[in-house]
């Protein structure tokens, strides 16, 4: 609706150029805004506040003449001046009821994607192999996910891509470990934290063994076979952990988008070399570096990127480029998206600037750092066990579902064991990533697990359990929410319009999502949509509607919330119930 509106304005501003109104060759970015208050018209426009001095009028005279403008559309049932000059749209409730026609009787909800369709490389989750996996990682793990599958209801082909930390000196420790007692090591990799821990004491307390280790380190990148089967191993093993992790949160990663720093080990030195042709590489103390001058240090010197170390090793953005140039080249990518902890955000930019220069990425291709900030404890300071160590993401999830468990038990205790764990289940791993995914993915954030399973505001089980409500609506018609329905929507309440007009927004806000990898605009949406259908079913009867035409458009607008509900829950990643 938006985009209609915007077009509408952009008709009346050429016809006003057209006939010397307005100077000729303006082309403001026209924004249209969803109201708050609808008694003063669904969308707003500031174009006449915006134009009023270029075109040297009033913003009310200037308002007037831009309605008198305004082609008819049937969309619009009126255009009113608001306030200084705002242009206030009312939404026609036909043509309104029409749109949300369409999205029922389409299995993609009416939802189209704004602009082309495009090939999307989603690099997510990432962790480092030499280590369990900890709470750092689920911000990339679950943002990353949840936008992926936004970006693929849009119609985009989505490329994910694990870019796990599967090489580097840490292997030469675990290694040495490995080697050292072959037999226990199988056993204590199956507790992997305890693995490196174990490993990094031997590393500290014996220096013949740090010795070793640091020969294992350049055998392993000289290709020593034995050496390689037993860096195989570990990661075999590393990686089935991560997969568990990805099982139990219900994400959709696997071992087929796994393509670790190791996968691009090959390519590293035609980087460099490439870069050298470019003549874009200065040595610095026997390193290899580009220097851009645009990044600066504090005393105002150019930052380097090092692609080469003295000693001939290469560094993680060594990886990073050889892996653009393989997204760009090989995967054909038009759009790289990057869910990366904003800490890594000067890595990014300047990684991809020397990519641009370099030419390992073609011109249209879209380069985005998806950065996201620190995930702390409810304290607000950085998420640690009690004794100061890394809390384990299993631990986590454990604690999660068994809080949601006595919760979910407390609230029904009628509930037979196996259903009481399936919602314990949901509703717990639903509550942790839906606590990630409903802040700004920018902002730091507070991990606790009070807030999280409240069943009040904007939570999991709040939205899960307005999914269940408009379920049992159709539950009690032994019916479901996907079943055919006979009539039409008629909006006349002032709940139904509101309802209606947020359901028609479905679209415009997964597209949002897509454009800037921000989930938490769908959780704000569901939120809504939650919310705006309470206040429907408290006034609007429903079954209980006298007039039967009233009936099937009220249930016509609850089976399109119900669907809208889960629909955007699922591409939240979180599984529904149908009654808790
Ligand atoms: N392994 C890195 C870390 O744990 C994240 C990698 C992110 N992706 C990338 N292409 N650099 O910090």
């Amino acid at each position: 609706m938006k985009d209609s509106i915007r077009h509408l304005i952009q008709q009346a501003l050429d016809r006003l150029s057209a006939e010397g109104v307005l100077p000729a060759g303006l082309t403001p970015a026209i924004q249209v805004e969803n109201t708050k208050d609808k008694t003063h018209g669904d969308f707003a426009s500031n174009i006449a506040l915006m134009l009023a001095k270029p075109a040297g009028q009033k913003p009310r005279d200037l308002a007037e003449k831009l309605i008198s403008a305004l082609p008819p559309s049937a969309e619009v049932s009126k255009v009113e001046i608001a306030g200084p000059g705002f242009l206030n749209f009312f939404q026609n409730s036909d043509a309104l009821a029409e749109r949300l026609e369409s999205a029922l009787a389409d299995a993609r909800l009416g939802v189209r994607k704004a602009n082309a369709h495009q090939r999307v490389i989603v690099d997510l989750s990432s962790p480092n192999l030499a280590k369990e996996m900890h709470v750092g990682h689920l911000r990339s793990t679950i943002i990353g996910d949840g936008v992926a599958r936004v970006l693929a209801f849009l119609g985009d082909e989505v490329i994910r891509q694990n870019h796990v930390g599967d090489w580097g000196t840490q292997f030469g420790m675990l290694l040495a470990f490995m080697e050292e007692n072959p037999a226990a090591a199988e056993s204590e990799l199956s507790d992997l934290e305890g693995f490196y821990r174990a490993a990094k004491k031997r590393f500290d307390d014996s220096p013949e063994f740090a010795d070793r280790a640091r020969e294992l380190v350049v055998r392993l990148q000289a290709g020593d076979e034995q050496c390689l089967k037993l860096w195989q191993r570990f990661n075999d093993i590393s990686l089935s952990h991560c997969q568990k992790v990805y099982d139990r949160l219900g994400v959709n990663l696997g071992m087929a988008d796994v393509k670790g720093e190791s996968a691009y080990n090959a390519a590293l030195p035609g980087i460099v070399q490439a870069l050298r042709e470019k003549g874009l590489l200065t040595e610095d103390d026997g390193a290899q570096c580009v220097f851009l001058d645009e990044y600066q240090n504090a005393e105002g010197k150019p930052l380097p990127v090092i692609v080469q170390k003295a000693g001939g090793g290469y560094l993680y953005a060594t990886t990073d480029l050889a892996a653009m140039r393989y997204r760009s080249q090989e995967l054909k990518a038009d759009r790289a998206l990057y869910f990366v902890d904003q800490r890594q955000a000067l890595h990014f930019q300047m990684a991809f600037e020397v990519a641009r220069r370099a030419g390992f990425v073609h011109d249209g291709m879209q380069l985005e750092h998806m950065g996201f900030g620190t995930m702390n404890g409810a304290d607000g300071r950085p998420f640690k066990t009690r004794d100061g160590g890394t809390v384990k993401l299993i631990d986590l999830l454990d604690e999660a579902e068994q809080r949601a468990y006595a919760l979910v038990k407390g609230k029904n205790p009628a509930l037979d064991e196996a259903e009481l764990r399936q919602i314990a289940h949901a509703v717990g791993i639903g509550a942790v990533k839906y606590a990630d995914l409903s802040k700004h993915r920018t902002s730091d954030y507070s991990f606790n697990f009070e807030q999280m399973l409240s069943f009040e505001g904007n939570t999991a089980p709040y939205l899960l359990y307005a999914y269940t409500r408009v379920a049992s609506i159709f539950r009690k018609l032994d019916s479901n929410l996907d079943a055919p329905l006979e009539g039409r929507i008629v909006l006349q309440a002032e709940q139904e319009q509101a309802l209606a007009a947020k359901l028609a927004q479905f679209g415009e806000v997964l597209n949002g999502v897509g454009e800037k990898g921000v989930p938490h605009l769908l959780c704000a949406y569901l939120y809504d949509l939650a919310g705006l259908f309470s206040s429907f079913y408290e006034h609007c009867p429903v079954l209980a509607a006298e007039d039967p035409e009233t009936r099937q458009s009220r249930l016509r607008l609850a089976a399109l919330t119900g669907r809208t509900l889960r629909q955007g829950l699922e591409l939240l990643g979180l599984e529904t119930l149908e009654r808790m």
